[in-house]
């Protein structure tokens, strides 16, 4: 067997870590991931970034490398900026070093928040601008990593899974004949888990470095998303009680206006469109189309 096309998958258990796996496996990819369980599952190596990067066991020759792993939630990055970083930055990126050094290409998993969501569709050469810590650590970490000589940066706009936990949470709400109270200061762009995948999953076959972005065609606000799922269960319009980010105690930086990102590589190189914004939440509400 041909080591060079065998896949790393680092954080394997992860929402979209857990995705990439299965469907490269699926699709017949020689694929190992990596979680952070003393005893890994079959399958899976154990790789925990906060430990001493020398206690790190990696497979030798690999040829793509999807870097899934890392601390998402703002609030956390905002709470712990010293102790984010450590995993978000600084082991991501010993660990990409790691990684390249061996041959290996890198695919980091990046975020929309590098820019402060003033501009809508941002090209992948602007210059970022991010407003939070999250979004400064992923500004850091690829700026690093887009250095090394095989590396790929995938800006993510918000991904969506079926089960979306505040989908749910709506729905349930909505059945029970209670109120919702949707954000009418929040938009998101979001992209299914499947596309998502999809697209990480040709940007580590092909091997082509630089900057990916991926969002939707456009934003909409969370109180939209709400009103649509609202209409398909036949709520009462008086269930739908908008409030806003700020009143919930939301710093505005997290808040950002614009969440689009100018994704024309994906449609040269790939012939792949933005997909409409309601594809990605009719299917986190488990609407069939
Ligand atoms: N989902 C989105 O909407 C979105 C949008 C833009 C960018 N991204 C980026 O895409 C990547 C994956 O996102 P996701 O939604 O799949 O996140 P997730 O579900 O939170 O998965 C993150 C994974 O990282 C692992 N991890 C956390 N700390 C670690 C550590 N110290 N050592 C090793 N592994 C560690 C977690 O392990 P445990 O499960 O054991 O905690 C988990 O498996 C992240 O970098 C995220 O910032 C996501």
């Amino acid at each position: 067997m041909n080591r060079r096309n065998r896949s790393l998958v680092i954080g394997a258990e992860g929402s979209i870590g857990g995705t990439l796996l299965t469907r490269l496996t699926r699709e017949g990819v020689d694929v190992q991931g990596t979680c952070r369980a003393k005893f890994p599952p079959a399958g899976c190596l154990h790789l925990e970034l906060t430990d001493e990067p020398r206690l790190w066991l990696l497979p030798d020759s690999i040829g793509t490398a999807y870097l899934c792993a890392g601390i998402s939630p703002q609030e956390a990055c905002r709470q712990d900026p010293y102790g984010t970083r450590l995993v978000n930055v600084l082991r991501t990126v010993e660990l990409a070093k790691r990684l390249a050094a061996n041959g290996t290409f890198v695919v980091f998993l990046s975020s929309s928040l590098v820019f402060d969501g003033s501009t809508a569709y941002c090209g992948p050469l602007c210059s970022v601008s991010p407003k939070t810590e999250y979004g400064r650590q992923k500004a850091e970490a690829e700026r690093e990593i887009l250095s090394l000589p095989r590396a790929a940066v995938v800006r993510l706009a918000k991904v969506l899974a079926p089960h979306w936990p505040l989908g749910r949470k709506w729905q349930e709400a909505l059945r029970a004949g209670q109120a919702i109270h949707p954000f009418s200061d929040m938009v998101m762009a979001p992209v299914s888990i499947d596309f998502a995948v999809d697209v990480l999953a040709k940007i580590g076959c092909a091997r082509r470095a630089g900057i990916y972005q991926v969002s939707a065609d456009r934003d909409v606000a969370y109180v939209e998303a709400a009103a649509r799922l609202a209409g398909r269960l036949g709520a009462s319009p008086s269930q739908l009680q908008p409030t806003t980010a700020a009143s919930a105690g939301i710093l505005p930086e997290s808040t950002p206006c614009h969440t689009t990102l100018d994704a024309g590589r994906l449609r040269a190189e790939f012939g792949l469109e933005p997909p409409g914004v309601w594809e990605a939440i009719d299917c986190a509400f488990g609407f069939t189309p």
